[in-house]
């Protein structure tokens, strides 16, 4: 069986950085705030006329070239989005035409926060079939465009960005090693958008009662983040045989760093072994995990051989790992 090698990493984010003093001018909330409850100092928001595919395809470019492939050469594209451009068609399909990808076939997956791993779980699935030799899978997002900016429960948690991975269909042993994935329905209303779609389809109404806007009960949801996100990595270790002193680097999805540390405290990871970016982009749901991985390998901090182990958590209520032979 092949496996799928990570040979290009790239990211996106727009110009425009939102700090947490701009929220005090908008908002009834501090800087200090939402540090101590979050670790978020600013975020990017996109520019008026910039669109998820704009910033997936800048990031699949990064990736590509780094790679040192071509565009054509690619066979598949998943993008991971939320808040893709339309509600269809993929986004990934916009993708592929402004990058020229002409012979790839190319869908989105809906997993919220989980959706970057959930998107490579698809990718790596359909190299190890044989049926895709070289594919780009992208985290993408726009949260600025669906969160509620008269909300400050959830306005200054969110951020705008995209990360992209080019997969590569090899032999050996470096590549992606496993994935887990689970989801959990029953949680579906502590996170989610409720218009408009064919449930609430658009009505002056629906828009008086902010509908199209993310809500979220963020107690609820971190006490189940926490725990899923620690059972999910400890699934992986088990799975393949390893201790928590092996893994080189851990990229959890960037939510929250209260989070994060108490998932690094379950899981006895040192501070080393972490990587944190929250501070400067907010929780940017799927292309949270793309973005930091392509911060840290552009940093040098990646090694041939070194245990890669990302983890995510989002809306549905869905969860997810991936470890990676670098
Ligand atoms: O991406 C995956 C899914 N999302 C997450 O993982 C997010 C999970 N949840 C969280 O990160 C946290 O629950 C939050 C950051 C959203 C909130 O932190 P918290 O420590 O759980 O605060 P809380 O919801 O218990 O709210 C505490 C207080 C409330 O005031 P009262 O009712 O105690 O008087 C809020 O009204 O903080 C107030 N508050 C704010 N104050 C200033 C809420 N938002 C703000 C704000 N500025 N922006």
């Amino acid at each position: 069986m092949k496996r799928a090698r990570i040979v290009g990493t790239g990211a996106y984010v727009p110009e425009a950085v939102l700090t947490n003093r701009d929220l005090e001018q908008r908002i009834e909330t501090t800087d200090e705030w939402i540090v101590s409850r979050t670790g978020i100092r600013e975020r990017h928001i996109a520019a008026e006329g910039e669109h998820t595919s704009d910033l997936a395809a800048r990031a699949a470019r990064a990736a590509l070239e780094m790679a040192g492939v071509g565009a054509e050469d690619i066979d598949l594209i998943v993008v991971g989005t939320i808040t893709g451009d339309f509600p269809w068609p993929a986004t990934a399909c916009l993708v592929q035409e402004k990058i020229g990808a002409k012979r790839a076939f190319a869908f989105d997956v809906s997993a919220a926060c989980s959706g970057f791993v959930y998107a490579l779980d698809a990718a790596v699935k359909q190299i190890q079939c044989g049926a895709v030799r070289k594919a780009l899978v992208i985290g993408a997002e726009i949260l600025s465009r669906i969160v509620d900016w008269e909300d400050r429960n959830t306005c200054v948690l969110f951020g705008d960005g995209a990360g992209a991975v080019v997969l590569s269909a090899e032999e050996g042993e470096h590549g992606v090693l496993s994935t887990h994935l689970h989801s959990d329905g029953s949680y579906w209303e502590l996170l989610y958008q409720a218009g408009f779609g064919a449930r609430n389809p658009a009505t002056a109404q629906g828009l008086d009662a902010r509908l199209p806007y993310l809500k979220m009960q963020g107690n609820e949801v971190f006490k189940v983040a926490v725990r899923m996100l620690t059972e999910v990595a400890q699934e992986a270790l088990a799975h393949n045989g390893l201790q928590v002193e092996d893994i080189d680097l851990f990229i959890p999805h960037q939510a929250n760093r209260r989070i994060l540390e108490a998932v690094a405290k379950r899981l006895h990871l040192r501070d080393e072994q972490v990587f944190i970016n929250v501070d400067f982009y907010g929780n940017t749901s799927g292309a949270s995990i793309p973005i930091a991985l392509d911060e840290v390998n552009r940093a040098g901090r990646i090694k041939a051989g070194d245990l890669v182990l990302f983890d995510a958590f989002g809306g549905g209520f869905t969860w997810a790992s991936a470890l990676v032979r670098w």
